[in-house]
């Protein structure tokens, strides 16, 4: 009986080690660099209020589910897939789902390096007092000169690929559950403190209108499924680690007496509102320094430097943040890696620290793909009705975040709701069949999967080709 399975890999030592883990993977790069830019390009206020609705009513049940299914399954997602789909009576091709998540996690992780790199390159500049009293102008400069340099991107980019490895290669309970338990409460008060900052801003309401007051002009003359749903759904996934297997792998080390459901809504609420005070911090910046909100992905390499510059202890604190970003970046590069992690140890009979190296080798070159992508390599084109500016980088972007994430996370859902027993799913969330389950699977079988499938057919045009749409 699968109640009774353990995985070979370990368990979290308490529930609270687990929600600190996932609350690790969630937040990360995604909250705080991704997130604002995207509100920036998107249209600020209609954008969050759209990615808010996809997180209660997509993210967290889906998250749910992924859990549920690593948590019965208890290996590497590409196994628990095959597992459950046996143990279902379906086809053992389920595997492919993991497959899928194993192949996003390499392609998030080589670009999540590269900029998790440049927090890094960040940490000395605002160390060394380089912003002190800079404008906005300096600023702008000193980012595209980064950027610039390949052979500093990837020195970066190759110490942060060695720190995630060497997490992994230790494995859940020494390498993971240690590095998360004091970093996350700091990076929120370093987070209020900023957000302080931003308050004592000429321009701190127009940033808190941008960010909170749906601009409906804006809806109306932006393609709405293309230009905001989509990346708002994307978002969503990215932001909550969802749709490729990293929570599912978390949930495989998961205690069976612990509740999915209060674990699931505790990372998501803390996820959520660490992209919320980053938003509350950035775009009072962004128009008090006459910056653009759709400034991309240098926007709070560009606005927060500035912020440091002028405030007291300014160096002290911005050291501090990019530090505390780093780490955040750096407990969520792990996650990415466990899923093909695992499956090579499972499979190819390889040690934890064989497999994370050969891992982590195979992100570091795909890494370089990146890195060419704000300098040699670098090209444009639309997408979402904002020109994107650096080609491989902002493909693959897209191609896991709006594609691989929602499509991983939308077989989930059917897999879990729709194929899945109801005794197993009842057994497995252990919350009895009463309202909440009921509630939970109405979620994942109707409204997420019809809301992604929905979101897709409108952002590829179909529904315009038949007519259906203006
Ligand atoms: N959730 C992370 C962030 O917001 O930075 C990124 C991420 C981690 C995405 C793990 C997907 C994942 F599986």
């Amino acid at each position: 009986m699968s109640a009774k399975r353990s995985s070979i890999h370990g368990q979290w030592s308490s529930r609270w080690a687990f929600i600190l883990a996932a609350t690790g993977s969630a937040v990360g790069l995604g909250n705080i660099w991704r997130f604002p830019y995207l509100a920036g390009e998107n249209g600020g206020g209609a954008f969050v209020l759209v990615y808010l609705v996809c997180v209660v009513l997509v993210g967290i049940p889906i998250m749910m589910a992924e859990i549920l299914l690593g948590r019965r399954g208890r290996q590497s997602p590409i196994n628990t897939m095959e597992t459950l789909a046996a143990e279902e009576g379906l086809s053992k091709h389920w595997h492919f789902l993991g497959w899928m998540g194993v192949i996003a996690g390499f392609v998030i992780l080589s670009y999540y390096s590269v900029i998790a790199g440049w927090t890094l390159g960040y940490i000395f500049r605002t160390g060394t007092g380089l912003f002190v009293d800079a404008d906005a102008a300096f600023s702008k400069q000193m980012f595209a000169e980064l950027v610039a340099d390949p052979e500093k991107l990837l020195a970066w980019h190759t110490i942060f690929i060695i720190m995630s490895v060497v997490v992994v290669s230790r494995g859940v309970k020494s390498g993971l559950e240690k590095a998360v338990r004091f970093l996350m409460p700091a990076l929120l008060i370093l987070l209020l403190v900023m957000v302080g900052y931003a308050m004592s801003t000429e321009k701190f309401m127009e940033g808190i209108n941008y960010l909170f007051i749906p601009n409906f002009e804006v809806l109306s003359h932006k393609k709405f499924f293309a230009d905001i749903l989509l990346p708002a759904l994307g978002q969503a996934f990215f932001s909550l680690s969802i749709g490729m297997g990293a929570i599912m792998i978390y949930g495989s080390y998961l205690s069976h007496k612990s509740s999915i459901t209060f674990n699931c809504f505790t990372i998501a609420i803390a996820d959520t509102s660490v992209a919320i005070l980053a938003g509350v911090a950035i775009f009072p910046i962004v128009f008090t320094y006459g910056l653009e909100p759709a400034g991309g992905p240098g926007l709070i390499f560009v606005t927060l430097p500035i912020a440091f510059g002028q405030m007291p202890f300014g160096t002290f604190f911005g050291t501090l943040f990019f530090v505390l970003l780093m780490f955040a970046g750096w407990t969520s590069s792990i996650s990415l890696l466990e899923p093909a992690v695992t499956w090579l140890v499972e499979n190819r009979d390889m040690t934890r620290v064989k497999a994370t190296a050969l891992a982590g080798t195979i992100a570091w070159l795909l890494g370089i793909v990146t890195i060419f992508s704000f300098n040699h390599w670098a090209f444009s084109f639309r997408f979402a009705g904002v020109v994107k500016e650096n080609g491989f980088f902002d493909i693959f972007d897209i191609l896991t975040s709006n594609i691989l994430l929602p499509v991983g996370g939308l077989l989930v859902a059917i897999f879990a709701a729709w194929l899945m027993s109801r005794s197993s799913t009842v057994d497995e969330l252990g919350i009895g069949d009463g309202p909440g389950y009921k509630a939970w699977r109405f979620a994942v079988r109707y409204i997420a999967p019809f809301g992604v499938i929905i979101i897709f057919l409108n952002a590829i045009g179909l529904f315009k080709v038949l007519g259906l749409v203006e």
